[in-house]
């Protein structure tokens, strides 16, 4: 039997990495999905974004599970373009049950040696844009009134510093503030908010050269292999990262029946990097 059956799922940054696994795991199990993307590159993002491309292909792949998918170019940064996207897919698919506010930038630097520029782009898309997302759709799910479940993708850094993230680590921290407020706000309204807190995950966020130099300054062209070998020291379990579907089939969880009852809560999705940091 399908966990999600017939839900409506919306998720941002659904063109690559954890978003399209997401998009893919809650179709998986029944879910018609609405995936957003900006689908342009940030020049201060050293590695790959999603591209138009990619959130096509993330469509297809929802279709091959016999899901309908709704995709859009939407940026979280613009409320009103998240709004206006929420009313033509409540139209198209017939409301909205599950919210995975997934998209999010990562820079590295010192804390004081970011420009302001730096640290605002950081705030904007992951704090604010988090926060966008669920003013363009708590909403929706309080005035249909079948209740919800409003899944904000925060970090192992949203848990604990680390050195060269303290505006990525600041922006998901405050996401765990935030959706330790709303699960209070809308436990009432049988909504629940919760967070997954992923640690390594072989996304380009994670695997690429600026991120690498970070760890090894030394090594003037560090491979995956070198990298592999330090983050493996991470890590509890014998594992360098681990892939986006175990993070999606966290977010599976927790918007499934099987996590009615669960509200309020981080659920770190890291191979133990947290326990033994
Ligand atoms: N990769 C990791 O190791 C890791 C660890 C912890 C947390 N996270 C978090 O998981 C989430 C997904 O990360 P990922 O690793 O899949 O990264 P990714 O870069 O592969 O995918 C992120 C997607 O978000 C999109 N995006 C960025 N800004 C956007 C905006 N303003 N509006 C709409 N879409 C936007 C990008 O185009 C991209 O397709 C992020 O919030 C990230 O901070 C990642």
């Amino acid at each position: 039997m399908a966990r999600v059956p017939n839900k409506v799922a919306l998720v941002t940054g659904a063109a690559k990495g954890m978003g399209r696994s997401h998009c893919l795991r809650l179709a998986e199990e029944g879910a018609d999905i609405i995936a957003l993307d900006f689908c342009k590159q940030k020049d201060d993002v050293k590695y790959p974004m999603g591209t138009a491309d990619d959130l096509a292909e993330t469509a297809e792949l929802v279709k091959k599970q016999g899901r309908r998918v709704l995709t859009s170019h939407a940026d979280i940064r613009d409320l009103e373009a998240l709004q206006g996207l929420v009313a033509e897919a409540v139209d198209t698919l017939g409301g909205l049950d599950i919210v995975v506010a997934n998209a999010g930038i990562s820079t590295v630097g010192h804390a004081w040696e970011l420009s302001a520029e730096q640290w605002q782009a950081v705030v904007d898309t992951n704090l604010t844009g988090t926060w966008n997302t669920i003013k363009a759709t708590v909403p929706q799910l309080i005035e249909q009134g079948r209740g919800g479940s409003v899944v904000l993708v925060s970090s192992v850094a949203g848990l604990r510093g680390f050195p060269g993230m303290g505006h990525y680590s600041a922006t998901k921290h405050g996401i765990i503030g935030l959706m330790q407020t709303l699960s209070q706000e809308l436990g009432p309204h049988n909504i629940r908010v919760n967070t997954v807190n992923p640690g390594l995950i072989n996304t380009d966020m994670s695997m690429n050269p600026t991120l690498f130099k970070q760890f090894m300054p030394d090594n003037p062209n560090p491979s995956e292999e070198d990298i592999a070998a330090i983050y493996k020291h991470l890590t509890v379990l014998d594992i360098a990262w681990l892939e986006p579907v175990d993070v999606s089939n966290a977010v599976l969880w927790l918007a499934s029946e099987e996590a009615r009852y669960i509200t309020g809560i981080s659920v770190p999705v890291d191979g133990g990097q947290l326990v033994r940091a």
